[in-house]
């Protein structure tokens, strides 16, 4: 089978200065992607900014390889910037057909300990910045029936971790975030997935001490570039990837005890079987579940 290119595609990759996003940008543009490489350069928890070292940088690397590509500095974190690196795609390329929401930051703290000023710079760069990106190509993407979004979610959301809540209620929004965009995309050629990478990264580096060589961010890259691809075969799915496994999350809903009229104790007594994991289903719309939930009334 061919190879799959990206000839005549325009992908934005956010905070792709470095780590993963460098990776994505990076093998998009190898593969014919012309490249908008967006970071403002700032440090893990967000501070600082403003430096176009690492976003011009890994546009010298891509034409270096003989690719195309533009730095692009905006913040993903307000809806003016999202407005920006969309319109800088299109003044450099005259078009946008991907977008890879990967610029994060992290702000950890006991929950106890979770202050405002630690919570909302989270939730605006990783949930409100995919909002803003993807919001802004949007209607591109409807005008010529055809987009891909790729957003970053992570298993400290979908499976939790200490320290994390900020982080976690961001990331896990951005799955609910991928299912409705690929629900309200699929009419218009527009599919939507999320992954869960796992790499060694500035800002995994202290949790993953010796990891580098084993977690490099070139394991994630390929499934990344896959759900960008015209081929991807799929839509509103969770792909966790790192050091060269990659497999799918996903949302199960048990089949449950089913008695109209249960009582507390009905619960109490029936516990094991709501939560027995055995013929789950895994539904991809609401609609899955109200169907399911009126078969078994009936
Ligand atoms: P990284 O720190 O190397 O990359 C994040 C990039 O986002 C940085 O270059 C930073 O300058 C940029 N950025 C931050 N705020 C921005 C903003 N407002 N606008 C534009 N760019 C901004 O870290 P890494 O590991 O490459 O992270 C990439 C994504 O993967 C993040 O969303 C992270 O949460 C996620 N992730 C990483 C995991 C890992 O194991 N490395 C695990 C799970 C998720």
């Amino acid at each position: 089978m061919a190879d799959l290119g990206f000839d005549g595609k325009v992908a934005i990759v956010t905070g792709a200065g470095g780590g993963l996003g460098r990776s994505h940008a990076l093998e998009l543009a190898r593969r014919g992607a012309r490249v908008v490489v967006n970071d403002l350069g700032g440090s893990i928890d967000g501070s600082g900014g403003g430096s176009d070292g690492p976003a011009a940088q890994v546009v010298k690397e891509i034409e270096a390889l003989g690719g195309e590509a533009v730095a692009n500095l905006d913040s993903v974190a307000s809806a003016e910037g999202g407005a920006a690196i969309v319109a800088n795609a299109i003044d450099a390329f005259g078009r946008i057909d991907i977008v890879v929401n990967n610029a994060g930051i992290l702000r950890d703290k006991a929950f106890h300990n979770m202050t405002p000023d630690l919570v909302d710079p989270v939730i605006d760069v990783h949930l409100k910045g995919a909002f803003n990106v993807a919001r802004a190509a949007w209607t591109h993407f409807r005008e010529q029936n055809y987009g891909r979004v790729v957003n970053t979610s992570s298993n400290s959301g979908l499976l939790g971790n200490f320290g994390q809540s900020n982080y976690g209620a961001a990331k896990m929004g951005l799955v609910g975030f991928t299912k409705v965009l690929a629900i309200e995309g699929a009419k218009y050629g527009i599919k939507a997935n999320a992954i869960a990478p796992v790499a060694f990264t500035r800002m995994t580096a202290d949790l993953m001490p010796g990891l580098e060589d084993k977690l490099k961010p070139e394991y994630v890259t390929p499934v990344v570039v896959f759900l960008a691809h015209e081929d991807c075969p799929v839509t509103g799915e969770i792909y966790s990837a790192g050091g060269g496994v990659v497999a799918r999350y996903f949302v199960g809903l048990t089949p449950g005890y089913v008695n109209p009229g249960h009582t507390v104790e009905d619960i109490r007594d029936n516990f094991d079987q709501i939560r027995d994991e055995t013929g789950y289903i895994v539904g991809s719309s609401n609609a899955d579940e109200l169907r399911k939930l009126f078969k078994q009334l009936k």
